[in-house]
């Protein structure tokens, strides 16, 4: 049976507990929505997968995606769910490559909400309302800037979309633009 937004929040709540990991799980949620709006796609499905995306990885680090696999499993998700969500951390801890659109839509972006929410944080209204894809293009360049970003994963992503850099960086700003408020990225941390 297909799980619902509500199901998997409260899932991803009972494992993580750390304010950060929560704000990630929510900003590739509405990323992932963005995107699938934009392919005509399931957006509810699509933004359930990128909320439980990363369900293990507060209590289980060193097992990321092996964990997740085992919970989603117990709680009866649909195989094809857990597939896609493997498939994000390719190459890094599973083997599982994307293959439809919204896997490879999650692969590219996971790690780009990163670099937009750190390229939002130095911006003076540390707002992401008003950013333009070129300040985090700037900051792509800038291989200090947030180094622990991996761009060749986000580039990677970009090819299997056969998408643009500017128009994949655009369309993950407008994502998390729809909950900047829950993402503290709508100016209230400025002084
Ligand atoms: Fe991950
Ligand atoms: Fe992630």
């Amino acid at each position: 049976m297909q799980p619902t937004r509500q199901q998997a929040f409260e899932l991803l709540k009972t494992y993580n507990k750390t304010p950060g990991l929560i704000k990630h799980a929510l900003a590739v949620e509405a990323t992932m929505r963005r995107f699938a709006r934009h392919f005509n796609e399931n957006e509810e499905k699509w933004g359930i997968i990128g909320l439980i995306h990363d369900l293990d990885y507060e209590k289980y680090p060193d097992q990321h995606c092996t964990m997740t696999k085992k919970i989603l499993e117990e709680h009866s998700w649909p195989e094809e769910d857990i597939r896609a969500v493997m498939s994000h951390a390719w190459d890094i801890c599973t083997d599982v490559k994307p293959e439809n659109l919204m896997e490879k839509t999650l692969y590219a972006i996971d790690e780009l909400t990163g670099l937009v929410t750190t390229s939002a944080l130095v911006r003076p209204s540390k707002s992401i309302l008003d950013m333009k894809p070129k300040s985090v293009k700037k900051k792509w360049n800038d291989k200090r800037f947030a180094a622990k970003i991996d761009r060749s994963i986000i580039e990677r992503g970009a090819e299997m979309l056969d998408m643009e850099l500017p128009e994949l960086i655009s369309l993950t700003i407008e994502g998390m633009c729809t909950i900047a408020d829950q993402l503290e990225l709508d100016g209230r941390l400025a002084q």
